[in-house]
């Protein structure tokens, strides 16, 4: 990646301000929970692996301001912190997944007596979280690489990239891989309406990376894929339900009935963090509902009456029957996709 996302530095989460890109690459230093709470609630930093990420590091950050204190007045302040960022955003596991971590570590270490010493914990927690989230996107990348044709096109919906992520992505870790051996790959990536992170973050980030893409507005999809030879439409996914159903980017679902109706394959990637089996279908999983001013105000201009009523769903829920693969670290599920699911989920608690 040309750039970081997320890093810990000087004892703070600096963050890579997604809210400015493309125009400004900004970072900001978030030296309390609440900042890093907010950054998530604006997408600061977004993206499930990153969210996730965030959370981790947030955790910390409200250790340390409490490292001084009592026994019980620490612990009161690290739960408060986990419970703040818990309400950030509903729809991607990877944070509570993330937050359950570092819940565990606290609680493992009831026994300690010294709080700095909780605190290094937490920090080797974090941190080995963010460098296994790097080694994932290299594994989910080769294996999804192999799916890839030697010359082709992609569509991609979102950003599932570098910027969402601690290393090079899940969907475009895919691109990224194939990229790397030798691939000829060029993306169509949907512009993302309302807020934009295709033609924002995606286009940005590929183009850093010298990887041919063009933005077509969502509206295109369909002409593009009746017009152009596409091999595959590739997407990440915030929170992938037992029986497959995938939550991802509003949108993401229109994307998926266009490729069947082109006999176009639809592939997800996505790490093991990823995957809610505690749910039996996408019907149960949160979706989180955003202000209408994204809509009407999105970017800074008024492209609705002022008073209109939106409906503004930041995520949508593509049915199993649409998913032609679901790639993660651990390989590559075919339909039906229930019990590869149950299994990655398994093995990947028993570490
Ligand atoms: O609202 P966002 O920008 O956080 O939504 C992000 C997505 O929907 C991504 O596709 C998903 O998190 C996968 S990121 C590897």
């Amino acid at each position: 990646m040309p750039v970081q996302t997320l890093k810990w530095q000087d004892d703070a989460l600096v963050l890579l301000d997604q809210t400015s890109l493309p125009e400004y690459v900004t970072y900001e230093a978030c030296r309390d929970v609440e900042s890093v709470a907010k950054a998530i609630e604006v997408l600061m930093v977004r993206g499930a692996p990153a969210i996730g990420l965030a959370a981790a590091y947030g955790v910390l950050i409200g250790a340390r301001a409490a490292v001084n204190d009592s026994r019980d007045i620490f612990y009161t302040c690290v739960h408060r912190a986990i419970e703040r960022l818990r309400q950030t955003r509903p729809t991607a596991v990877n944070l509570f997944w993330a937050l359950d971590h570092m819940k565990n570590v606290l609680e493992g270490c009831a026994d300690l007596e010294d709080n700095e010493f909780i605190c290094d914990r937490l920090l080797e927690e974090a941190n080995r979280l963010f460098a296994e989230d790097q080694e994932i996107c290299r594994r989910m990348g080769t294996n999804g690489a192999a799916l890839l044709p030697a010359n082709g096109q992609i569509i991609t919906h979102c950003n599932a990239g570098g910027l969402a992520t601690a290393d090079y992505g899940t969907a475009l870790g895919v691109v990224y891989a194939a990229h790397e051996q030798g691939k000829k790959i060029a993306v169509f990536a949907d512009e993302t309406r309302p807020l934009l992170q295709g033609s924002r973050l995606t286009a940005w980030e590929l183009q850093q990376s010298g990887v041919p893409v063009k933005v077509i507005c969502d509206n295109m999809a369909a002409t593009v894929l009746r017009k152009e030879a596409i091999a595959c439409c590739i997407v990440g996914a915030d929170r992938i339900a037992a029986n497959g159903d995938v939550a991802n980017k509003i949108g993401t679902y229109g994307l998926a009935l266009m490729a069947e109706a082109h006999s176009v394959p639809f592939y997800v990637v996505a790490p093991v963090s990823t995957l809610d089996v505690s749910l039996d279908s996408g019907d149960e999983i949160p979706i989180e509902e955003r202000s209408g001013d994204e809509i009407r105000n999105g970017m800074g201009k008024w492209t609705a009456p002022t008073d209109i009523d939106v409906y503004n769903p930041a995520f949508d829920v593509t049915p199993h029957h649409l998913v032609s693969a679901i790639i993660s670290e651990q390989g590559i599920a075919h339909p039906p996709f229930e019990s590869t699911l149950r299994t990655w989920a398994l093995e990947a608690s028993k570490t």
